[in-house]
């Protein structure tokens, strides 16, 4: 998708990683937290393709194995160990994160181990592509989720009035400063997908320049996504000249749904606040097949996490039919945003090929294939 993530989001400047050996190679220490569930099957197929990735790519990994999640938690008491956060910030160049469960009733002392790192890392964004490939019914958009606040702040409360109902509430919290940075996330990746959708000698579904879409709800909640909008807007309008050709539009989420379905083909980039983000992006992996080929890069100023857009899936956890595509393609996503272009390319190249040759597959896509087989696959042709 990207070319290079590095000189489009200006603040971000990356560890490069360690000197360049006498080799030739640059040195990569990533973190990966499989998590529970299919993370365990899908996180060992994110590192065998950047092991299998060609020396002319100039780099060589070192991985480190990190816990976090709710099987960490029964066993140790804590979902996100201090040692798992220390060493992916004083050590790690980037990571992987699979998937963690989190019970839908409340566990005393439990809280989602992701939403806790993507604040302590300061990964203010969430990057999802959802790209149909081959003669898939055609799509391709870029879901920018605000990864910090809204109602994941997880403010909630819960008391009984004196007729013995209860009442419980949520903070929903929109700044605007995390609305800003959000919105300039959006329009740069606007602006460069534009750039190199007119590099390209491929058609596109956007021949008129970028899009991005701002979603929210603020005919209803005028106050928290009023400010989003607000601050989204403002993004384009204190920066005009650098998003010239960039079309806004607006969609509230409720038609928002209605449209992503009906007409996926218009959506370029769709930012979010949180929650919404979160919904769509599961939505979108409707149009394209599967949740198990959505890929996602938390991404912050100095560090990104990949991380596939599935959950734990405990329904076929353990069974080594889980779709890896997700998560080989956040490996892609990872290495896009550390600014290592080149070897994105190959990643995302591979798994196109593969996906167009529609030969393996696993179950979620209608095949009979396994994790194994499907990796293996992506892996011959890097
Ligand atoms: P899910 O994403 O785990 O599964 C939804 C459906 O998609 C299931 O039928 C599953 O089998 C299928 N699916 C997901 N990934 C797949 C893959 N790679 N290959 C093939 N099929 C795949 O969502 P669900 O069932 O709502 O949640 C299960 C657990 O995961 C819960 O405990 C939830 O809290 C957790 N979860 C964790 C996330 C994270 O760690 N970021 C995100 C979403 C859910
Ligand atoms: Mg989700």
């Amino acid at each position: 998708m990207l070319s290079s993530v590095r000189p489009v989001l200006e603040r971000i400047a990356f560890k490069a990683g360690s000197p360049v050996s006498s080799r030739g190679l640059k040195s990569l220490k990533i973190g990966l937290i499989p998590g529970d569930g299919i993370g365990k099957e899908v996180i060992p197929a994110g590192r065998q393709v950047l092991e299998a990735l060609p020396v002319e790519d100039g780099l060589k990994f070192q991985f480190v194995d990190l816990i976090a999640g709710f099987e960490c938690f029964k066993a140790t008491g804590v979902a996100l160990p201090e040692e798992t956060v220390k060493v992916l910030q004083e050590e790690c160049d980037g990571a992987l994160f699979g998937a963690v469960s989190s019970p839908t009733t409340k566990v005393a002392g439990y809280s989602s181990p992701i939403v806790a790192l993507r604040k302590k890392l300061g990964l203010y964004a969430n990057v999802r592509p959802v790209k149909s490939v081959g003669d898939d019914r055609p799509v391709d958009m870029v879901i920018v989720r605000e990864n910090t606040e809204d109602l994941y702040v997880k403010e909630e409360k819960i008391w009984t009035l004196e007729d013995g109902s209860k009442v419980a509430e949520a903070i929903k919290r929109i700044t605007e400063k995390a609305s800003y940075n959000i919105g300039k996330v959006a329009f740069e990746l606007a602006v460069q997908r534009g750039a190199s959708r007119a590099a390209s000698a491929i058609p596109t579904l956007h021949p008129n320049g970028p899009i991005v879409t701002i979603t929210h709800k603020s005919n209803v909640l005028s106050t928290t996504d009023g400010l989003f909008r607000e601050t989204v807007r403002k993004v384009y309008e204190n920066n005009k000249d650098k998003y010239e050709g960039v079309q806004v539009q607006e969609q509230i989420v409720d038609s928002m749904v209605y449209r992503l379905f009906r007409e996926p083909e218009i959506f370029d980039v769709v930012v979010a606040p949180n929650l919404y983000g979160d919904i769509l992006s599961d939505g979108a992996a409707a149009l394209v097949g599967s949740l198990g080929v959505i890929p996602s890069a938390n991404v912050g100023d100095s560090f990104v996490i990949g991380e596939p857009c599935h959950g734990s899936a405990p329904d076929i956890e353990g069974k080594n039919i889980a779709n890896p595509i997700a998560t080989i393609r956040s490996t892609a996503l990872m290495l896009e945003f550390m600014g290592y272009a080149k070897p994105a390319a190959r990643i995302h190249a591979a798994v196109d090929a593969h996906m167009v040759e529609k030969k393996l597959r696993t179950p979620d896509l209608g095949g009979s294939a396994t994790t194994t087989q499907v990796t293996e696959d992506i892996i011959k042709r890097l």
